[in-house]
């Protein structure tokens, strides 16, 4: 089957579309990345044959235009969520729920099969109002309590979107399954709820532990269940142009009987301390899933504990290695010199000569959130003179030029770049990639060359510098591009802005890479405040995180 996953690269979707590549099936994922990550979880799915991303904002009329039809199944996941966004901005919550619900009902084509992803919050107001009962069915009335109120935003975008799906599905002849999502948990879910917040304060080791809302029911569902129900329901001819509560009915756990399991399977032994539940949390929730039972034959199979093991476990590693750095790291570094583990310990990643670093050295490093990238080059060879090099040498640091198709130069740099991952280096930073500028004819064989170092690395972290004749196919193999000299150059008179007709193509540039799924970083080498302010500030503008340093990359 042919899945388009709208809104994949959050938490469901990435879990969705794993299992739908595990039975077989080609996912393509459209997310603009506001919420989903690129992390290294969504860059390893992103590198499987059967699946493709397009970066894409769905409320704009242009993404949906570009799309390709023809799908077997859609489902539409992309949404503003999450209590902050809801209370900092409402506004945003309302306009992309609806939009991207109505784009999507105006581009569909009849016959084609969608699921739209609703809430509990939908009917939230009534349990409040005590007219909805608990265990809550799919019929009941559904109430917004204060429509002025932010929190009531997320519901009623949600609200809307069930109409529409339900009036467009019978007036163009679309099948969909409109699915009520309830406390759905588990790994790469963020941090804003429950399970995975106490599970990062007690990796802390928060004592006491406070709990709130500590007296309030929850019936908590472990993603993997989630998506058994959805991939179930919509491969049931009967749920079409239903409503279907997801969930897990099996438990309901009081808040504070949550807060002891997380607490068990952390190994830690705290002084619980209550408090108040935030406001306009239901004191109870629970969904009815009779409907969802009797239609596709459903049951919840991970109990509570192991689902928060599952995901306590996967929080710790994320504590460990965090993808977004520890709390105040800076993303990248260039130091070509020695030592400094304590200033390299700033930077979530750093781009290091692989001889100056030992095997202790790279440990240490990775045991502080750091991930060593070793320096290789694809395209010169400084090394004693080989069969491999040609006669013309880079004017500005004297390398030689290379055949890249000549086996023997094609042995000697996937050795250096297996030694380099052996000695303890998370990733590589592969230079020299301007080939379109120096032998064009190569541009094919240094693709190969990458793509064989991709094969030798694995999921090993890959970074190219500039490359930029090698793309799109490029984008495929590593996992993020170096813009080097994005803003400032040094010339023979010292540092100095690019004049405005080279910023003026490195800002096309730059908004061309904006369009693959690869981190994006920039280096600029100033030496004075005045121009760094200046490179940073255009780093910036691009969505690139920037590096300043000085020629001889010296400086941290
Ligand atoms: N997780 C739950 O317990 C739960 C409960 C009820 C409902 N839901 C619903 O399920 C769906 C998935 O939830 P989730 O927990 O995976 O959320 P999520 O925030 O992790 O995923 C939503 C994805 O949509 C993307 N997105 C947002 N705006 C976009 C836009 N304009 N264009 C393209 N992509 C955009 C985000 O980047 C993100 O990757 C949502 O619709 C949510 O409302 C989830």
């Amino acid at each position: 089957m042919k899945v388009l996953l709208l809104g994949g690269a959050g938490f469901i979707g990435v879990h969705l579309a794993r299992r739908l590549i595990d039975d077989g099936h080609a996912v393509t994922i459209v997310d603009d990345f506001s919420r989903g990550r690129r992390d290294r979880e969504f860059n390893q799915l992103r590198r499987h044959p059967q699946v493709k991303v397009i970066s894409g904002d769905l409320t704009a009329a242009a993404t949906w235009t570009a799309l390709p039809q023809g799908w077997d199944q859609i489902y539409l996941l992309a949404a503003v969520v999450g209590v902050r966004n809801v209370e900092q901005d409402p506004d945003r919550v309302v306009r992309v729920n609806t939009l991207t619900a109505l784009h999507l009902l105006d581009w569909v084509s009849p016959g084609e099969q969608v699921f739209f992803a609703s809430t509990s919050e939908v009917y939230a107001g009534g349990v409040d109002a005590g007219i909805v009962p608990v265990p809550t069915p799919e019929d009941v009335p559904l109430m917004i309590s204060d429509i002025s109120a932010p929190r009531f935003a997320y519901a009623v975008s949600k609200l809307l979107g069930e109409a529409a799906f339900l009036h467009a599905a019978r007036a163009k002849g679309i099948g969909c399954v409109i699915g009520r999502f309830h406390n759905v948990y588990g790994p790469r879910m963020g941090t804003d709820h429950v399970i995975p917040e106490m599970s990062l304060r007690a990796l802390r080791g928060d004592d006491p532990f406070l709990v709130r809302g500590a007296d309030q029911y929850r019936a908590f569902c472990y993603v993997d269940d989630a998506v058994e129900a959805m991939v179930r329901l919509m491969s049931t001819p009967a749920a079409t142009g239903e409503i279907v509560h997801i969930g897990d009915d099996t438990t309901e756990t009081r808040i504070d009987e949550l807060a002891k399991i997380v607490l068990r399977v952390a190994g830690a032994v705290p002084a619980i301390q209550t408090a108040p539940a935030p406001p306009g949390s239901v004191a109870r929730r629970c969904p009815d899933l009779e409907k969802l039972r009797r239609l596709t034959g459903y049951e919840p199979m991970v109990p509570l504990e192991e689902g928060v093991r599952r995901t306590f476990d996967w929080y710790r590693e994320f504590v460990a290695a965090p993808e977004e750095g520890v709390a105040g790291q800076q993303s990248i570094a260039f130091y070509y010199g020695t030592g400094e583990l304590d200033r390299l310990a700033k930077y979530r990643r750093v781009v290091l000569q692989p001889e100056f670093y030992s095997p202790d050295e790279l440990t240490s490093l990775r045991q502080r959130g750091v991930e060593p990238l070793a320096y290789m080059s694809l395209s010169e060879d400084h090394g004693p003179a080989a069969p491999w090099q040609r006669p013309d040498r880079n004017p500005d640091w004297g390398g030689a030029f290379v055949e890249i198709s000549h086996p023997g130069w094609v042995a000697h740099v996937l050795r250096q770049a297996s030694t380099a991952l052996d000695a303890g280096f998370g990733g590589l930073f592969l230079d020299a990639l301007n080939v379109e500028l120096t032998y064009p004819e190569d541009i094919p064989h240094l693709l190969a060359l990458v793509a064989a170092i991709r094969e030798r690395a694995g999921t090993a972290y890959l970074l190219a510098n500039r490359g930029f004749g090698l793309l799109p196919q490029m984008a495929e193999l590593v996992d993020g591009v170096l813009f080097e000299s994005f803003s400032v150059r040094w010339t023979d008179r010292g540092y100095a802005p690019w004049p405005p007709d080279v910023l003026e193509q490195h800002a096309k540039i730059a908004e061309r890479l904006l369009e693959f799924d690869l981190d994006l970083y920039a280096l600029d080498y100033a030496d004075t405040e005045g121009l760094a302010a200046f490179a940073a500030r255009r780093a910036r503008q691009f969505g690139l995180h920037s590096f300043i340093s000085d020629r001889a990359l010296s400086r941290l």
